[in-house]
């Protein structure tokens, strides 16, 4: 990776939701992608409410604020629950609420909401962009602001190693009025990404498929894992949920549960 200057810390602005430019994603991206927290109404938002307030309440007992949602397993629904998480606590806390996206090589979030990025947190990260505000988009009308990434499928190990990458978890972390910060991470069994990058946060929500994920795996992450605590898990069941036989109109709860992390077995 090349080494290019870091901006100076010292006199880095903070990263604030005003000064990101304003997005408003297009309604069949939202509902093609099923992202239902930002509409209060909407029956399909319910659990998440659900478990939006124990996440609020569990990471405000905590006093966390960077915390990373992984899974054993590709396609369990970590970037989905993301949104959906992102946009529902956006909802309700009056502080802003950001959601980056670090899955570099399954970068999704963008395509999610319909957005074409210019420049994503990779070009941060590879030295590319200096500026992570012009990264970040505020959603119209919401206190939520996304850090997309332009997928890439190489290299993506040097890139989150590199002192770059400790400066944007410092400049989230120090220099940003998010009161909290989420990170739609990479399955924690594809690389060592995911466990290179909770190093650095402060806790992590395990999503466990209930079709795939076995109750082994659950014990091999949170093992891999430590010591970054997991603060809870989701239990994503969309088997019979999906499809669009049900329609924008489905209401019943198409998702999981959200419960502490079980103990592993003795
Ligand atoms: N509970 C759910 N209900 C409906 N669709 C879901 C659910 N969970 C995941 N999906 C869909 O399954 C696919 C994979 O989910 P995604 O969030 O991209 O997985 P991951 O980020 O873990 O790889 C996406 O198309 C997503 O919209
Ligand atoms: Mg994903």
């Amino acid at each position: 990776m090349a080494e290019a200057d870091l901006p100076l810390s010292s006199d880095a602005k903070m990263l604030t939701l005003s000064g990101l430019a304003v997005y408003t994603p297009p309604i069949r991206e939202i509902r093609k992608h099923r992202i239902v927290g930002f509409d209060n109404r909407d029956a399909r938002a319910r659990p998440f409410n659900l478990l939006r307030t124990s996440f609020a309440k569990r990471i405000k007992e905590d006093g966390h604020r960077l915390i990373g949602i992984t899974s054993a397993t590709p396609a369990a629904g970590k970037s989905f629950l993301s949104m959906n998480l992102a946009s529902s606590l956006a909802r309700v806390v009056d502080e802003p609420v950001f959601l980056v996206d670090l899955d570099i090589r399954r970068a999704s979030l963008a395509d999610e909401i319909g957005l074409v990025p210019e420049r994503g947190i990779d070009g941060f990260l590879d030295g590319s962009v200096d500026d992570l505000s012009t990264i970040g988009r505020r959603i119209d009308g919401t206190t939520l602001g996304i850090f997309p990434t332009i997928r890439r499928t190489r290299n993506t190990a040097e890139l989150l190693a590199g002192e770059r990458f400790a400066f944007m978890i410092e400049a989230l972390r120090e220099r940003s009025e998010a009161a909290t910060i989420l990170f739609d991470l990479p399955p924690a069994f594809a690389s060592d990404d995911a466990m290179i990058i909770l190093e650095q946060l402060d806790g992590y929500v395990l999503v466990v498929d209930s079709g795939k994920t076995t109750r082994r795996h659950v014990q091999d992450v949170l093992g891999m894992l430590q010591p970054t605590p997991c603060i809870g898990s989701i239990l994503n069941r969309y088997r019979g949920g999906l499809g669009d036989s049900y329609g924008y109109g489905y209401g019943g709860p198409d998702y999981g549960r959200y419960y502490d992390h079980p103990e592993p077995e003795a």
